[in-house]
């Protein structure tokens, strides 16, 4: 599938610049790359996540790897690394810095979609600033079959319903559709329920009500109403199955703000 997937022309090497140019100013603050937004998290918050909600000893995924950029954090967590993204450009500049290295056991050429390994293969999975551009349910489903009973799963994504007057999250959701950027909001508290039915933990649920709370970790620990962005922390049961849909490609908020019924 992924040579014929028409997502993956979205991430070429012009997005894997711009990624690298918003990776180099991220923190908290305004972003010099896109003018009026705010800049994206840095390392140090997921630094913060990992401590806080420590990795299982053994092997680690990461879907939607890019070029690489968490591997440092997790290999000084002795983890056994692979990587995988939808891009080719990004898949291309992993394997150019990483290829070899202790640690590193493979970088995959993959949708998140259907991962090509098989049931129970790994005790860690990460899926940082990614979710959102996938096919949610099937992603999500993919990560609960490829780690094993006990493995750790974080991953973040926007959710379905902000605040209103969050003009950056309004803006860069209408933004994105016009670049044609593969984007879809989660109904959060939908994915938990259905998560907690499937017998799998959610250990912990950080909520950043705003556009640029991730980036300063500006957070609250419930799933109140109205929130843009979140990390989950899953421990993985028994048994898992297929998920039902549980995301959207338009915002609630953008629905309510601009009466668009698509
Ligand atoms: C915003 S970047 C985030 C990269 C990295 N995780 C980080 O936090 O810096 C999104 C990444 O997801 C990858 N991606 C997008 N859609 C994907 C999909 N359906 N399956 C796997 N990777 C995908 C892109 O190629 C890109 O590398």
């Amino acid at each position: 599938m992924s040579d014929i997937d028409p997502r993956k022309d979205y991430w070429n090497d012009k997005y894997l610049e711009y990624w690298k140019a918003r990776v180099d100013e991220a923190g908290q603050g305004k972003s010099q790359v896109v003018a009026g937004d705010s800049n994206t998290e840095d390392d140090s918050v997921y630094q913060r996540v990992f401590a806080r909600h420590g990795f299982n000893p053994g092997s680690l995924l990461e879907v939607g790897c890019a070029w690489g950029r968490m591997f440092p954090l997790y290999l000084s967590y002795g983890l056994k690394v692979t990587g995988c993204d939808i891009s080719r450009a990004m898949v291309d500049a992993a394997r150019k810095d990483w290829a070899g290295q202790d640690g590193v056991i493979d970088i995959v050429e993959t949708p998140a979609e259907h991962l090509p390994f098989p049931d129970s293969s790994f005790d860690n999975l990460a899926c940082l600033a990614t979710l959102d551009a996938t096919y949610q349910h099937q992603a999500v489903t993919e990560f609960l079959r490829v780690t094993r009973p006990g493995a750790r799963i974080y991953f973040t994504g926007k959710n379905d319903l902000y605040f209103a007057d969050d003009q950056e999250a309004y803006l860069a959701e209408i933004g994105a559709r016009g670049k044609n950027h593969p984007n879809f909001f989660t109904d959060t508290r939908r994915l938990i329920d259905l998560l907690r039915q499937q017998g799998h933990r959610v250990d912990a649920i950080y909520c950043f009500p705003r556009r640029g709370d991730f980036a300063a970790f500006n957070h609250v620990d419930n799933t109140g109403e109205r929130f843009y962005e979140y990390l989950l922390v899953i421990t993985r049961g028994d048994r898992h199955a297929v998920l039902p849909e549980f995301s959207d490609a338009y915002s609630k908020t953008f629905r309510e703000l601009s009466g668009a019924h698509e």
